[in-house]
């Protein structure tokens, strides 16, 4: 595989063309960042260890019936997946009130939710990711009523997967971000993007130690030794 230009540059993530048609290469950077990036550093190793943990959830998930854009890993830092047309959206489930929904309607963080909640967020840095919904996103003309209810029966499988996966390593899936498009082939509605402690909250479940990007946002551990911990735990490939 040849892999050409950069097509996008994100804060995590570099995307390239491929020689083959509608395959993408992902390259996982060191870098972090937190608050719409007001906070940053390049934390070595951090790239090698989402590659490889996204990796695995996003395969888990397909097996598990969740379509999505991952095809293969391909190095340390690079895999290898389907070209998909993103839809600027960040859709969030919560099972337990942490981050912004804690201030939003007062509760304090960990307590557990009587219900998953949905939420929908505009993926704008200059307008700083919004909350969003459905009236917003029809007003957007960002996607359809039915690829909405499409997307949410999608995200409440991969909550019920992940729960359960982590759970069986005695961690509890707190919240967590996805992001879907369509496929540049079939125009088919799939999970995109990435799946790894960058984008999911993860709490031990006998302690309540953060196993996720909060331990950087809030400066509570050395980010990749807490990531290090959570792939041992997730277990050997
Ligand atoms: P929040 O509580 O800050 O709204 O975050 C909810 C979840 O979404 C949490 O698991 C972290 C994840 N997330 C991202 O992946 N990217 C983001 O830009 C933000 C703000 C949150």
């Amino acid at each position: 595989m040849t892999v050409s230009t950069c097509l996008y540059e994100g804060k995590a993530k570099r995307i390239y063309q491929t020689d083959q048609v509608n395959e993408l290469l992902v390259e996982y950077k060191d870098d972090a960042t937190a608050f719409n990036g007001e906070k940053q550093a390049v934390l070595s190793g951090k790239g090698r260890l989402n590659n490889e943990i996204s990796a695995r959830l996003l395969a888990k998930l397909q097996e598990d019936g969740v379509p999505n854009h991952f095809i293969r890993k391909v190095s340390d830092r690079e895999q290898l997946v389907q070209a998909v047309k993103i839809m600027p959206l960040e859709v969030v489930v919560r099972n337990v009130a942490a981050g912004s929904l804690a201030g939003r309607i007062g509760y304090e963080e960990g307590v557990k939710l009587k219900q998953p909640i949905i939420e929908f967020y505009y993926k704008d840095d200059d307008l700083g990711d919004p909350l969003l919904n459905r009236d917003h996103i029809t007003e957007l003309a960002m996607t359809d009523s039915e690829t909405l209810d499409a997307i949410e029966e999608q995200a409440l499988k991969v909550n019920t997967i992940l729960s359960n996966y982590f759970l069986s390593k005695n961690i509890r899936l707190i919240d967590f971000k996805l992001e879907f498009g369509h496929t540049e082939t079939a125009g088919q509605l799939i999970l995109a993007d990435e799946v790894s402690p960058d984008t999911c909250r993860l709490w031990d479940a006998n302690t309540n130690e953060k196993l996720d990007k909060d331990v950087f946002r809030r400066d509570l551990a050395d980010l990749p030794e807490v990531y290090e911990q959570l792939l041992h735990r997730l277990g050997d490939a």
